[in-house]
C-alpha cells in the first residue's frame, strides 16, 4: 500500500469544491492505487462550516477505500500541514457582467495568507495548483509569500481553456476530442488567452488544414474559447464547476505524470516573450514527478505574435493593480 498524499483544499463547500472531492477520493486525480487525506479548508463563518461538515458525510457515505482521512478546519496552518498539494480554489466567482480581474481586490488578499502558511507548514515537495481567479495574478501573490518554496511549485490553471478548444475544434472537425491534440494556452486565464489553433494536430494533420477555414478559427473559435467562461454564468447563472473541477483533476494528474504536455500558467522567465515574473500559460512537460520543463521551441506567426503581445499586456497590468500584495 502506497504511503496516502495530502492534499489541502481550499473552498471545499463551495460549487467547485463538490464537484471536485469525490472525483480525488475516487482516484481519478492521482491513480487508482494512491491513497489520499483530504485537508479541506472553509471560512470560518457557520454556514459554510455547517455545509463543509455535510459535504464530509457525504464523502464518508461514500466509503470511498482511497480515503484515509479527511480534515476538516478554518484554519490555514492546520489545512496546509505537510500537504503535497494545495488547491487553491476558494475565493469569490464572478457574476454576470464582471470580467476575472474585476475579482482582485476582493480575492487577491486570500493569496497572501494562504501563500504565507504553505510556505511555513507544507511538505518539501508541496507543490499549489491556483483556480480561485483571475488564477494567474493571484498564483503570483500565493507565490511572492514564500520563502522556502520556489516559484516553479506554484501554478495556475488554464487547462479548462485547453479543454474547451479541444472540444470546438473536435465538434467543428466532427472527429472525436482525443483526435485533437496539442492544443495549448498562452497567457492569461481571461478572454486575451491565446489558444493556439496554428501548432495543433487533427489526426496528426495540422488543425488550420483540417478545419480549412482560417476566418473562423481567428473569429470564432478563439473569442468562442476565452468568453466560454461567461458564456456558462450566461446560461447557469453561476460559473462552470463540473468542468473546472474536472480541468483540476487533469492539471494535478498530467503534473503527475512523466511524459505529459499540457497547458500550465507558470512562473515566466521571458519565454514567448512573456514578461519576467508574471504567471502566463504555456506547454509544459513534465519531466520526473514533481517537476517540468517549458516546451520553448514552438515558433510563432506574426499574427500568434500579435496575441502574446496583447494576452501579456494585460498580466503585466493585473501585475501592477496589486503591487502592494506582492512585497
Ligand atoms: P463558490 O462561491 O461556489 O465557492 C467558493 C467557496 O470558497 C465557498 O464555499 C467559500 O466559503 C470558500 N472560500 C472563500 N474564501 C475562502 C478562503 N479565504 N478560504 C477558504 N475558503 C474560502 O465558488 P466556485 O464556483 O467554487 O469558484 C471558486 C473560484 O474558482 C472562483 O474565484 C471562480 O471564479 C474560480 N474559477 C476558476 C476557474 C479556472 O479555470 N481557473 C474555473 C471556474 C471557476
Ligand atoms: C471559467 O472560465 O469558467 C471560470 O474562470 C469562471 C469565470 O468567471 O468565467
Amino acid at each position: 500500500m502506497k504511503k496516502p498524499v495530502r492534499i489541502a483544499v481550499t473552498g471545499p463547500a463551495g460549487n467547485i469544491g463538490y464537484a471536485l472531492l469525490f472525483r480525488i477520493a475516487s482516484g481519478a486525480m492521482l491513480g487508482p492505487d494512491q491513497p489520499v487525506i483530504l485537508q479541506l479548508l472553509e471560512l470560518p463563518n457557520e454556514k459554510a462550516q455547517a455545509a463543509l461538515r455535510g459535504v464530509a458525510m457525504e464523502l464518508d457515505d461514500c466509503a470511498f477505500p482511497l480515503l484515509h482521512g479527511t480534515v476538516l478546519t478554518d484554519d490555514a496552518k492546520v489545512a496546509f500541514r505537510d500537504a503535497d498539494w494545495c488547491l487553491l480554489v476558494g475565493a469569490k466567482p464572478r457574476g454576470p457582467g464582471m470580467e476575472r480581474a474585476d475579482l482582485l481586490k476582493d480575492n487577491g488578499k486570500i493569496f497572501i495568507a494562504q501563500g504565507r502558511a504553505i510556505d511555513e507548514v507544507a511538505s518539501d515537495a508541496c507543490r499549489v495548483a491556483v483556480v480561485g481567479n483571475p488564477c494567474n495574478t493571484n498564483c503570483m501573490i500565493a507565490a511572492a509569500q514564500a520563502k522556502r518554496l520556489g516559484p516553479e511549485r506554484f501554478t495556475a490553471m488554464v487547462r479548462l481553456d485547453e479543454n474547451r478548444g479541444r472540444t470546438q475544434l473536435a465538434q467543428k472537425a466532427g472527429v472525436l476530442v482525443s483526435e485533437v491534440q496539442s492544443l495549448y494556452i498562452y497567457g492569461n486565464h481571461s478572454p486575451t488567452m491565446f489558444a493556439d489553433f496554428t501548432h495543433a494536430t487533427i489526426g496528426g494533420k495540422p488543425a488550420a488544414d483540417v478545419i480549412g477555414d482560417r476566418t473562423w478559427l481567428e473569429t470564432d473559435f478563439l473569442p468562442k474559447v476565452g468568453k466560454r467562461g461567461a458564456e456558462i454564468i450566461a446560461a447557469r447563472g453561476s460559473s462552470s464547476a463540473a468542468s473546472a473541477a474536472g480541468a483540476l483533476v487533469d492539471h494535478v494528474r498530467d503534473l503527475s505524470t512523466p511524459g505529459a504536455v499540457h497547458s500550465v500558467a507558470v512562473r515566466s522567465d521571458g519565454t514567448y516573450g512573456f514578461a519576467d515574473g508574471v504567471w502566463a500559460g504555456v506547454p509544459v512537460r513534465t519531466t520526473t514527478a514533481g517537476s517540468y520543463e517549458v516546451l520553448r521551441g514552438y515558433e510563432m506567426s506574426d499574427f500568434a505574435r500579435g496575441k502574446l503581445q496583447a494576452t501579456n499586456d494585460e498580466l503585466t497590468s493585473e501585475r501592477d493593480t496589486v503591487k502592494e500584495l506582492l512585497a
